[in-house]
C-alpha cells in the first residue's frame, strides 16, 4: 500500500543520498509521464520542458518505444559482453549511416560519462599521450577522465584531478571577455590566447580536445560559426584529436542530425548518450576505422558489463526509425523557431529577460536583474523557476558564477505546437509573478 504523502518524504529524507549539490529534490512525487508531460501522483499535470534529463527527445513511454522494450526484454535481454547480436549491429550500422565519413565505427555503452570515458581513454591510447582540453564551462559527466574534463560544477573537494587536464575559455557572445572594437567577442583572440596558455601549461603530450558543440550545462553558450573549425585547426597543429561530445545536442535537437553539421566539420570522435536512448540508458562513440585500427592493435580494452546488450540496441534503433520516419530534424527546426519567437516576445515584455539564445529545440534564457550591467540574481531564477512549477511547467535553471541564471529549455521534439505555446504561456506568467514579488 502506498504510504501517505509526509511519510514518502520522510522517508526520501532519511534514505536518499542527496547527489546533486545544494539542490533540493523537486518536491512532487511524480507516478507517470506521457508524451510532453509528467504526471503527480495527487494529479496535477506537468508540461516537461526538459525533456527528463534532457534526453526524451520522442516524449515519455512513446508507444514504439514501450512495445520495442517489452518485445526485446521478453527475447532477448542481456548477454555475456563479448557476444554480438542483430540490434547492436543493426544500430552500429545505421549510426554510421547518419554521420559523414569517416565515422564508421561505434561503441555502444550506457552512459554520457561512460561514453566520453572510453572516448578519452581511446584518445590517449591513439596519441601515446595524456593531456586533454576543454571548455572552462564544460560538462561531461562524473567518472574520472569525465569529471576531470568538467568545469563547470563539482571540482572542488574530492582530491587530485587527473594530471593534465586543461582549460580553455568558453565563447560566450552575452558575456565576452575578450572584445572587438565594437565591443563584441573577438573569439579569435580568445581561441589564441586559450592556446597559448595551454602551450605554456602543457608538457608536450595533448592527446585530445574534448567539446559540446553548445554548452548545456554552462549555460546554453553556442559558440560563433566558424569555431570549431579554429579549434579543429589547433587541434591539428598539436597532433590532437577533436572529440565532440553530442550528449545533448544529437539526433535532431538542434534542428540538424548532430549540431557539428552547422560548422563544416567532422571530429575524430564522436560521442552520443542522453538522447540516443530517448531516456533509457544508451551511449556511444563513434570513430573512424583508422582510429579504431590504431587503437586495437595497442590492445584498447573497454569492456563493461552493458557493453553491446541487445535491449538497450534495440531502443536505438526504434530511436532512429522514429526520427527518421516523423522528420524529427525539421519538427525541431519547425517548433524551435515557435519556441525562439516566443521567447523573443517575453524578452520584449520583461526587462529580466537579458538573452536568448540556442538552436532549434534547445534554447537559452538569460535571467539578469539589470540589463545594462547584466548582473544576475540567483534567488529571481529560484523564484521563477518555483512559479512554473506551480503553474504547471518544469524548468530547468543553471547558475554559474559569473552569469545570470541560464533557463536550459529542451523540450520533446514530438511535442504540439500547442504545447510549445502553453509553456510560453505559462514562463510568462511565472516571470510577471516573480519580478512583482520582489
Ligand atoms: C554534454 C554532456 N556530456 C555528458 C554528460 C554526462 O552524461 P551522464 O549523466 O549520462 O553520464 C552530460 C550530462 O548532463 C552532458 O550534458
Amino acid at each position: 500500500m502506498a504510504t501517505t504523502s509526509a511519510a514518502f518524504w520522510a522517508d526520501a529524507d532519511r534514505h536518499l543520498v542527496r547527489y546533486a549539490g545544494p539542490a533540493d529534490f523537486t518536491r512532487e512525487i511524480i507516478a507517470r509521464a506521457e508524451g510532453s508531460f509528467v504526471f503527480t501522483e495527487d494529479g496535477r499535470r506537468i508540461l516537461d520542458f526538459t525533456s527528463g534529463q534532457m534526453s526524451a527527445i520522442l516524449g515519455h513511454s512513446h508507444p514504439e518505444i514501450v512495445a520495442a522494450v517489452r518485445r526485446q526484454a521478453a527475447t532477448l535481454d542481456h548477454l555475456f559482453s563479448g557476444m554480438l547480436s542483430r540490434p547492436v549491429v543493426d544500430l552500429a550500422r545505421r549510426l554510421a549511416e547518419t554521420l559523414p565519413a569517416p565515422l564508421e565505427k561505434a561503441l555502444l555503452l550506457t552512459t554520457g560519462a561512460e561514453s566520453n570515458e572510453a572516448a578519452i581513454r581511446m584518445a590517449k591510447l591513439v596519441t601515446g599521450k595524456h593531456e586533454i582540453v576543454s571548455f572552462a564551462r564544460s560538462w561531461h559527466g562524473m567518472t574520472q577522465a569525465a569529471a576531470g574534463a568538467t568545469y563547470s560544477a563539482g571540482r572542488k573537494g574530492y582530491g587530485p584531478a587527473a594530471p593534465g587536464n586543461l582549460a580553455l575559455p568558453a565563447p560566450n557572445r552575452y558575456r565576452p571577455d575578450f572584445t572587438d572594437a565594437d565591443g563584441r567577442l573577438d573569439w579569435r583572440r580568445q581561441l589564441d590566447f586559450g592556446f597559448d596558455l595551454i602551450d605554456a601549461q602543457s608538457v608536450g603530450s595533448l592527446a585530445a580536445c574534448i567539446v559540446e558543440p553548445i554548452l548545456s550545462s554552462g549555460g546554453i553558450i553556442e559558440p560563433p560559426p566558424g569555431y570549431f573549425a579554429a579549434l579543429l585547426e589547433k587541434c591539428r597543429e598539436r597532433g590532437m584529436l577533436l572529440i565532440l561530445d553530442e550528449a545533448q545536442t544529437g539526433l535532431c535537437r538542434t534542428g540538424t542530425w548532430y549540431a557539428f553539421e552547422r560548422d563544416g566539420v567532422v571530429p575524430d570522435i564522436l560521442t552520443l548518450s542522453k538522447t540516443l536512448g530517448a531516456g533509457l540508458p544508451l551511449a556511444a562513440v563513434l570513430t573512424s576505422a583508422e582510429i579504431e585500427q590504431e587503437a586495437h592493435e595497442r590492445g584498447f580494452l573497454f569492456f563493461t558489463t552493458h557493453v553491446s546488450d541487445p535491449l538497450p540496441a534495440a531502443v536505438g534503433n526504434v530511436v532512429l526509425d522514429v526520427l527518421i520516419r516523423d522528420r524529427l530534424d525539421e519538427c525541431a527546426q519547425h517548433l524551435g523557431g515557435l519556441l525562439r519567437r516566443g521567447l523573443e516576445q517575453i524578452a520584449h515584455r520583461h526587462e529580466v529577460a537579458g538573452d536568448i539564445r540556442g538552436r532549434g529545440l534547445l534554447a537559452g534564457l538569460e535571467l539578469v536583474v539589470d540589463r545594462e550591467t547584466k548582473r544576475s540574481s540567483d534567488e529571481l531564477g529560484a523564484r521563477v523557476t518555483r512559479r512554473c512549477l506551480e503553474l504547471g511547467l518544469h524548468m530547468n535553471i543553471v547558475q554559474l558564477p559569473g552569469m545570470g541564471g541560464v533557463f536550459r529549455i529542451a523540450p520533446p521534439l514530438t511535442a504540439s505546437e500547442d504545447e510549445i505555446s502553453l509553456g510560453l504561456s505559462i514562463l510568462d506568467e511565472a516571470i510577471g509573478d516573480a519580478v512583482k514579488t520582489r
